[in-house]
């Protein structure tokens, strides 16, 4: 008896065929970080989808889809820093109008997930923000999640769907690796961001050296260093720089202990307001970071940024496929 027969088979109409093939992925965007959205669909060779965000004069926000993704996946675009409030309430708008036009998969692009780093109660009366953002993306209709290097890696489970949760420090290395030579050492700049620097140290095959950091005030830190950096150039490896404070005390300590040099490889530079002021001036040599977040004008050459962009396409390409 025949395996398989030519003749038998059930013949499949041309019109559920050509549903059946490969859909290029649907994007859009939001207003926080439209030139990534643009790169990372310029990567992908697809045109972002048209939708519209404004505001209605009493300063409520408004979100439309301006075409048709009924039974499609899309891809929506957003970080959620520089004006975190107002780009969260437009990326839950466009899920929102994204679900109730019939769109089959949400998956939210949040290169930066702002509001992270408050993943626990540290004193009485403090809220979640962390897992309330995670209840507010999910109930607005997100399928799925794509985002960088989160402030602590258990904010994932804070998810019920699918998190695709992407690492920035083979990216940040390759540019840092030149810089250091033969004499570097990577710095973890507190207790919460060893695992990133151990990573960091692991691609680069250095040592790593940890500070414990004591905070003081919002915008003060004192640093105490665990190990030795006397005579290297010193890589400090951080999820996210917003004062600069902790670049700036973990800078100048290392300087005070003999360092040769110190540079800053950052996955997201939020940078509020004055920061960039205070680390144009602080002796660090240069600062890289990603484009997580759209990069401020950067005052001098000792500022350097590497693109996310195909990472995240390829991360896309792969939800899609
Ligand atoms: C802390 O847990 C983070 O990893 C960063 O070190 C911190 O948030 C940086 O903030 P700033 O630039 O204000 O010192």
């Amino acid at each position: 008896m025949p395996l398989y027969n030519a003749s038998k088979e059930k013949k499949v109409p041309f019109s559920s065929w050509m549903q059946k093939l490969p859909q290029s992925p649907l994007l859009f965007t939001g207003s926080s970080h439209p030139t990534l959205a643009e790169e990372i669909s310029s990567e992908l060779g697809c045109s972002l989808g048209k939708s519209r965000i404004s505001q209605f004069p009493d300063g409520e926000t408004s979100a439309e889809i301006l075409e048709s993704v009924s039974g499609r996946d899309v891809f929506v675009i957003q970080s959620i820093a520089i004006h975190p409030n107002q780009y969260l309430f437009e990326l839950l708008l466009l899920i929102d109008a994204l679900k109730r036009s019939a769109a089959k998969k949400i998956v939210a692009v949040i290169p930066y997930l702002g509001y992270c780093r408050q993943d626990r109660k540290d004193k009485p009366g403090t809220p979640i923000t962390a897992k309330l953002v995670a209840n507010l993306l999910a109930s607005a209709g997100t399928s799925h999640l794509v985002t960088c290097d989160l402030h602590a890696d258990q904010v994932e489970g804070f998810f019920e769907i699918p998190v695709e949760h992407l690492r920035c420090q083979s990216l940040l290395s390759q540019k840092a690796a030149s810089w250091l030579g033969s004499q570097g050492i990577v710095l973890a700049p507190d207790i919460g961001s060893i695992k990133l620097g151990a990573s960091m140290a692991k691609q680069l095959d250095l040592e790593l050296a940890v500070m414990r950091k004591q905070r003081l005030s919002s915008t003060e830190v004192k640093m105490h260093l665990l190990g030795s950096v006397k005579g290297k150039n010193v890589l400090i490896v951080d999820d996210l720089c917003s004062t600069g404070g902790t670049l700036s005390a973990a800078t100048d300590l290392c300087l005070q202990l003999g360092a040769n040099k110190v540079m800053a490889a950052i996955t997201h530079g939020l940078f509020a307001p004055g920061a960039i002021e205070k680390l144009e001036s602080s002796p660090l040599d240069q600062i890289l970071t990603t484009n997580t977040v759209p990069a401020p004008i950067y005052p001098s050459s000792k500022w350097a940024q590497v693109s996310i962009a195909p990472l995240i396409a390829q991360t896309i390409r792969a939800i899609s496929s």
